[in-house]
């Protein structure tokens, strides 16, 4: 099958013909229809995640499956499927307690073989996935069934930047109504916590993003306020607007600890800072203590919007298909997988929303 393969830090991703792994008993083979460039992507092809090459790209992705295994159930051929980065073993404590998202053996999913280059060296999948590629092989509980006409394309958002963002809201803050939401970097996950933010009622939804495109689109899908952070401090400017007090609830959704110190400053006292963007394994985040504790702050981690994906994933769905959530506007361009690399030159320069690959 053809393939965009991670080949090495800064080096263009290489289109070749990588050989699957022969399926087992579980394992479903799925036609890829979209396939999403999400920032983490770029974030394997920088090296910001360290994550070792080679790796098939792309873990924000649905299609149509094309072969079973002989004890799958929850599929069969034919079916329109979502899939889900976050690779659970069903078994551990956490698979056990409703709380898949943080699997003991999600690494060991991740880190998984999916099959072989040309040159027979073994390849490894983003997400235990490889959305980027014609056909993925993965265990059944990594997809979600879904019953709808809805476009492939708007399909694969759902596998990871509209849950990521819209569950971080709902799921993870559970945002209240007639609440203000201050949400620190708008791409395409934090477009959609502006769209989780809006779909609970917020009163208020604060945008800050430096790219004026996103800012804008940040205001087409229901931001009330927006903040330039270059040259202008994001904390005051966001405590201007909310009568000094800062926000009830704050996202931060780059993936940087100058902006995670950011969103828990500009948080109200008593509120609650999600943190959403993914950092290199080698940083830290450093805020000031007193204030944490002096202001009783709640900071939370937010990992793929505290899906449960079979609940998730059906219910966002659903959430588009009646207007309330809107995908076919946060894609941006279309590209095929031979152009790749365009695609992620678009993601990193902030040219798009999303960029989408289509098979
Ligand atoms: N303050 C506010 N916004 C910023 C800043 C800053 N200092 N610096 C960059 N940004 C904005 C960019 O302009 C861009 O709009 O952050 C946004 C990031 O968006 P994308 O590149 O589209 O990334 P996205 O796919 O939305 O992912 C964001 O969430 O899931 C994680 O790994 C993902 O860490 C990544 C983050
Ligand atoms: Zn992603
Ligand atoms: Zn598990």
């Amino acid at each position: 099958m053809k393939a965009a393969v991670f080949v090495g830090v800064n080096e263009p991703v290489s289109i070749e013909d990588v050989t699957p792994l022969d399926p087992g008993p579980n394992d479903v083979v799925v036609r890829l229809g979209a396939s999403g460039v999400c920032h983490s992507d770029l974030s394997f092809v920088d090296g910001t995640l360290g994550f070792p090459p080679p790796v098939i790209l792309g873990h924000e992705g649905a299609g149509t499956v094309e072969a079973v295994g002989s004890a799958v159930s929850r599929v069969k051929v034919g079916d329109r499927v979502i899939a889900s980065f976050v690779t659970t073993c069903g078994e551990c404590w956490f698979c056990q307690h409703e709380q898949p998202f943080v699997c003991s053996n999600l690494i060991a999913g991740q880190m998984a073989p999916h099959g072989a280059r040309p040159n027979g060296d073994a390849v490894t999948a983003v997400g235990g996935l490889g959305t980027m590629a014609e056909f993925m092989t993965v265990n059944e509980s990594v997809l979600v069934p879904v019953q709808t006409d809805l476009p492939m394309e708007q399909l694969a958002l759902i596998g990871c930047g509209v849950t990521t963002g819209v569950g971080a809201a709902l799921v993870t803050a559970d945002v209240q109504a007639g609440s203000t939401v201050a949400v620190v970097g708008c791409g395409g996950v934090g477009l959609s916590v502006i769209q989780g933010a809006r779909i609970a009622g917020a009163e208020r939804i604060i945008a800050v993003d430096p790219n004026p495109l996103k800012r804008e689109a940040a205001a087409a899908r229901g931001a009330t306020d927006s903040v330039d952070p270059t040259g202008v401090d994001p904390i005051e400017a966001v405590r201007e607007l909310t009568g000094g007090r800062g926000a009830d609830y704050a996202f931060e959704v780059v993936g940087r600890p100058e902006t995670v110190a950011q969103t828990v400053e500009l948080t109200r006292p008593n509120g609650t800072a999600v943190v959403i963007g993914a950092m290199s394994p080698t940083e830290f985040i450093s805020i000031h203590g007193l204030g944490f504790i002096y202001g009783a702050k709640h900071i939370v981690a937010s990992f793929s919007g505290s899906a449960i994906p079979s609940r998730d994933f059906p219910r966002y769905v659903k959430l588009a298909e009646e207007g309330k959530l809107d995908l076919a506007g946060m894609i941006s361009r279309r590209y095929s997988l031979d152009q790749v690399n365009e695609a992620l030159d678009a993601t990193a320069k902030g040219e798009v929303l999303r960029a989408m690959i289509n098979f």
